[in-house]
């Protein structure tokens, strides 16, 4: 075998890739904007340090980590969560809030490759600081449906699971778990979905078997999949931070339906998330017909920054990645179409009328005019030919005639119909036939 390969779970970007990719890019920035996030950007590489015991033990082993030449423990950016803590941390008193960022990266996990996870992929992170009530899960949650929506998909083609960290831990100590417990609870629930009932195999190693009415509790709530429901569950329990929980509740998915996006969204009290900063709400982004591994994930992380040593600020925030959306766009028949055809397609009658040529297309490009034209003297048939192939709408004629007498000849490429243009109205006229004028 000749030559290289990329490394396993990495990626060329072919003209046509990236240009899907930008597409991608360009519609989670727009939404970004629109709803008043600014962009920020930050280091590949960071201290190790960083990630260890912040991320959790899943990200923590998939990390792309070495020892620098300075005999730094370094590793490749797993997620922007800590660097954008660290970030805000640092200028936590002069930023105003609330503080609405977003950024587009690329990402590294030492992940097995599987259809929808590479080892380098990107994200569109958006995260609000500042804000501790649940109006700044409306403004992510709307944000995260639009970043979807932009490119055409409807609810009919994904949709967000919306769960909540804090009421679980509240509901495990009303059930009387101890915090220990409660976690072991939680992590089994993360894997509930793929295990079945081994995910609770840890929980029994570390605390012995869970008692039968209480293992129905968690499973009966685990299956809640609408509000009434989670507030019939509850009314058993008189918890002041229960109730706490189903206000929030209530207001977040009484603003999401306020702006009409109720059909987005599913209670689903399965998602708890494997990362280990999240504390309250949480949720995915899921395919509606659960083809593809999660589209995005995030939710609310009030502890992580006063964790990496700066202030005690409340934040929620979300991913989302460029291969499941990819995908699914791809799926749904909305990938655009490739490429940036030339508007104008210059055709040159030999070297001696290179030169007027060169000085009109340079002319016609610095005005803002996608111009091709060939690199060598070509026969006029070919010419017309590549013009036609070019995708162009318009091609211009550089013939020893027409510069003798001052002018051009331009050809509408749709319907053939050619005329003589004077040589000085040359990026005038077709910036007007470009426009429809
Ligand atoms: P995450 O769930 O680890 O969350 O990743 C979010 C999204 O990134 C996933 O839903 C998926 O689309 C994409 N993703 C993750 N790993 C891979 C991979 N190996 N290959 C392709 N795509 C991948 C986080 O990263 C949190 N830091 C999100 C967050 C922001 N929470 C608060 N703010």
């Amino acid at each position: 075998m000749a030559g290289f390969q990329s490394l396993p779970g990495f990626r060329d970007f072919y003209p046509e890739d990236f240009s899907r990719r930008q597409h991608i890019f360009r519609n989670w920035r727009s939404a970004a904007t629109s709803f008043g996030f600014q962009e920020y950007d930050a280091p590949v590489l960071e201290p190790l340090e960083l990630y260890k015991t912040k991320s959790g033990d899943e990200i923590e082993a998939q990390l792309f980590s070495f020892t620098d030449k300075g005999g730094r423990e370094v590793s490749l950016r797993p997620e922007m969560t800590p660097t954008v803590c660290r970030m805000v941390g640092e200028k936590a008193g002069a930023l105003k809030r609330p503080i609405k960022w977003f950024s587009i990266a690329e990402f590294y996990r030492y992940e097995r490759a599987q259809k929808g996870r590479l080892r380098a992929f990107h994200q569109f992170n958006a995260d609000i600081f500042g804000e501790a009530g649940p109006e700044a899960e409306i403004e992510l949650i709307a944000l995260l449906i639009q970043c979807l929506a932009g490119f055409g998909l409807t609810k009919d083609d994904f949709y967000v699971r919306l769960s909540d960290r804090d009421l679980w831990f509240f509901y495990l100590e009303a059930l009387g778990f101890t915090d220990a417990q409660a976690r072991s609870v939680l992590t089994a629930i993360d894997r509930y979905e793929k295990a079945g009932d081994d995910a609770f195999k840890v929980y029994t190693e570390a605390h012995g078997a869970m008692p039968a009415d209480r293992k129905d509790k968690v499973l009966g709530f685990l299956k809640i999949k609408s509000l009434p429901e989670l507030e019939t569950a509850l009314a058993a329990y008189n918890s002041e931070k229960l109730a706490a929980r189903l206000t929030d509740w209530r207001k977040v998915l009484a603003g999401v339906s306020a702006m009409g996006l109720a059909d987005f969204i599913a209670v689903d009290l399965s998602v708890v998330r494997g990362l280990a900063y999240y504390t309250g709400f949480v949720f995915e982004a899921f395919d509606r017909k659960g083809d593809l591994r999660a589209l995005a994930g995030g939710g609310r992380y009030n502890d992580l920054i006063k964790k990496l040593g700066y202030a005690d600020l409340p934040a929620v925030g979300f991913a989302i990645g460029d291969v499941t959306t990819g995908l699914l766009i791809e799926q749904r028949g909305l990938a655009p179409a490739h490429g940036t055809a030339p508007q104008v397609y210059v055709v040159i009658g030999g070297e001696a009328e290179r030169k007027a040529a060169f000085a009109d297309i340079q002319a016609l490009r610095a005005a803002g005019i996608r111009v091709e034209y060939p690199f060598k003297d070509l026969a006029f048939g070919k010419q017309f030919k590549a013009a036609s192939e070019s995708g162009a709408k318009l091609a211009l004629i550089y013939g020893g005639d027409e510069l003798a007498k001052g002018v051009v000849k331009l050809r509408d490429l749709a319907d053939r119909a050619e005329r003589e243009i004077p040589r000085d109205q040359v990026v005038t006229l077709v910036r007007d036939l470009l426009a429809g004028r």
